[in-house]
């Protein structure tokens, strides 16, 4: 399968509240040209966010986020949603995924998970909770192990680890909340930068 995500270093977990809150997060992304958006299964509004971000912001690749079962995958995908990511490893979720033809980025943090999504063709592995699962220690061990794979570590990524997190040779991207908090075009513009300043 294609890697959709190939060009995106940084992939934010977008979490939308409302439709204003969506519209401003979405042009915030648009404003400070990060045109890709993991929006997270984590509020009621979920769903809705995913259909009016698909609908209003063609300019963004829509991806869903802490999808934990097989419905909220399928909703997204009938959505419009290019790649669904979750939190842990889901076998239906990653069969389902297959059949579609959307890319699935589950989360491993053990070797047995990563041998299980390997299994099923997928290398291309969330990180999650990264601070807690030993960080950059833990993604060289298992960077070792297995050849092909390669990590999107999330979970206690900000601006200060950043650029340490897209050195490392295994890290494909890195995910995070941090850059809808605050002035999210500066966290933009502080991104571009800093993958510039290693490119
Ligand atoms: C996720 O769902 O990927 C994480 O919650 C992101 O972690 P963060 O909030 O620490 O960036």
């Amino acid at each position: 399968m294609n890697d959709l995500l190939k060009e995106y270093k940084v992939i934010p977990v977008v979490v939308l509240n409302n439709e204003e809150d969506a519209k401003y997060k979405l042009s915030s992304l648009v404003q400070g040209e990060l045109l890709v958006a993991e929006i997270t299964f984590r509020t009621d509004y979920a769903l809705e966010g995913i259909k009016y971000a698909i609908k209003n912001y063609p300019q963004l690749l829509i991806g869903a986020g802490t999808v934990i079962n097989l419905k909220q995958c399928k909703d997204a995908i009938e959505s419009g949603c290019k790649f669904i990511v979750s939190p842990g490893f889901s076998r239906e979720i990653a069969l389902f995924c297959n059949e579609r033809n959307v890319q699935y980025i589950p989360g491993c943090v053990t070797p047995t998970e990563i041998m299980e999504a390997l299994s099923l063709n997928i290398n291309l592995i969330k990180f999650f909770p990264a601070n807690i699962y030993g960080g950059l220690k833990a993604i060289n061990s298992l960077g070792a192990v297995f050849k092909d794979t390669k990590f999107v570590p999330t979970g206690g990524i900000d601006e200060n680890n950043l650029k340490e997190y897209l050195l490392n040779k295994y890290v494909k991207a890195v995910g995070g909340s941090w850059i809808l908090k605050g002035d999210i075009v500066e966290n933009c513009r502080f991104i571009k930068e800093t993958i510039e300043s290693i490119s």
